[in-house]
């Protein structure tokens, strides 16, 4: 799939991080984009090991649950990744956290195949959607920092944040700021929106907006 996998890092169902994936997904889906989502519970089971003992004979993880279909069949392939975690102690959910560091079997060097897995790692359009209690700005801080040394670890672009208020299950929905309207934007522009990361040295017009060469590129930061 080149279109868009949303990833729900909530055990909760009809929860608030679900509603905002829900809406990414019928963004994605009217502007024609291939979009689907998963809980990342459904699919892995347990925290990274010791990757040097816990290796089968063939380099995988020998962790028996569904990370590597997940990671192999669906994030890999995939132009763009939404993350949707509620916040956790002022952190992404753990099943969040864990999906980023069970990627470490595959793309660390004694992966028989860890150069095609870090291409495919590479390069892709990232958005971020947090539901949490509180409205205080600063408790979401950490993760958006967290994705973002992500997305530009592995060259991708950080294309965009929705931030959701709400505690019981689908409150976001009741949230006067619409972050379900912006996370439908979110997944309606995750492959499209413009995007910029400059240097110091880039090359640059005078204005961002409004002239024939707007130039973004589809994906990854500027160079
Ligand atoms: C273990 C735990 C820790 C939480 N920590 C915070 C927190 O630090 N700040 C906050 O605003 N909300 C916190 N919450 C509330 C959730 O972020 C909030 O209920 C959110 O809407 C849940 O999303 P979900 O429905 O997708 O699970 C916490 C909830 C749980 C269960």
């Amino acid at each position: 799939m080149a279109g868009i996998l949303v990833l729900i890092g909530s055990p909760r169902r009809e929860g608030n991080s679900a509603a905002l994936a829900a809406a990414v997904v019928r963004g994605a889906r009217a502007a024609g984009v291939e979009a689907d989502s998963a809980f990342i519970d459904d699919h892995v089971a347990g925290f990274l090991r010791d990757c040097r003992r816990c290796r089968g004979p063939d380099g995988a993880c020998t962790i028996g649950d569904g990370y590597r279909r997940l990671f192999f069949e669906r994030f890999l392939p995939a132009a763009g990744v939404v993350f949707c975690t509620p916040i956790y102690w002022y952190g992404m959910s753990a099943q969040t956290k864990a999906f980023f560091d069970r990627s470490f079997c595959y793309y660390a060097a004694s992966f028989p195949g860890s150069a095609e897995v870090i291409a495919a790692m590479s390069r892709k359009r990232i958005g971020l959607a947090i539901a949490s209690e509180e409205t205080y700005p600063g408790a979401a801080l950490g993760i958006v920092h967290q994705v973002q040394e992500y997305a530009r670890y592995t060259r991708s672009a950080f294309v965009g944040v929705v931030r959701g208020v709400g505690n019981s299950r689908g409150e976001v929905a009741r949230d006067p700021a619409g972050p379900l309207a912006e996370a439908e934007r979110l997944g309606r522009e995750l492959l499209t929106r413009p995007y910029t990361d400059y240097h110091i040295d880039t090359p640059r017009r005078g204005r961002v907006w409004g002239d024939a060469d707007q130039s973004a590129p589809p994906c990854g930061p500027a160079t």
